[in-house]
């Protein structure tokens, strides 16, 4: 059965709540959890998806980068749900580039993030991974792994005036990365 949740938008209290970690992976009530998840993602244009935004403060994110209409280039890679996630950056090297959100429709911004990160997490089948990410898919786990502090990409946003409307954005930027 496939459960598609509402999207918690900007403004909604549990955006800014800090998230449980997840010690039951094996339960019905987390297996189901991360079903929904799925669901609700697949049924977006999105390239990743955090437990808070369907109103579920756990630590539980789905780094999904593939080609859409609202990230044209963004690169092809299989869905991977992650549990208690954490990283740590490889360099404090930074670059600026465009990200949006399913809680945010409607607007694109500049946001800084680390280029290249190591990464670790918990399967859903229990098991420890760690992996190094570098560029959009690692800018997506960190935007991704905000949500779990209760934190939204506009917070990161350096100056104002790099803030786009989503229609400006696909007129003035979008052909040109
Ligand atoms: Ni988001």
């Amino acid at each position: 059965m496939t459960t598609i949740a509402d999207i918690a938008q900007l403004g909604a209290k549990v955006l800014r709540l800090t998230a449980e970690p997840i010690t039951d992976i094996e339960s019905l009530e987390t297996q189901q959890l991360i079903k929904t998840l799925q669901d609700t993602l697949a049924s977006t244009q999105g390239v990743g998806i955090a437990a808070p935004q369907i109103s579920v403060s756990k630590q539980l994110i789905i780094i999904a980068s593939r080609p859409s209409n609202r990230y044209p280039h963004a690169p092809l890679m299989e869905p991977t749900v992650m549990i208690n996630p954490s990283f740590k950056a490889l360099s404090t090297l930074t670059e600026k580039d465009w990200e949006g959100c399913l809680s945010i429709p409607g607007i694109r911004a500049l946001v800084p993030r680390y280029k290249s990160i190591k990464i670790n997490y918990t399967n859903t089948q229990g098991q420890h991974l760690e992996n190094e990410l570098e560029g959009f898919v690692a800018r997506v786990f960190q935007h991704e792994f905000d949500h779990l502090e209760g934190t939204v990409y506009l917070d990161r946003v350096e100056n104002n005036r790099d803030i786009f409307s989503e229609s400006e954005y696909f007129k003035a930027i979008s052909p040109q990365i």
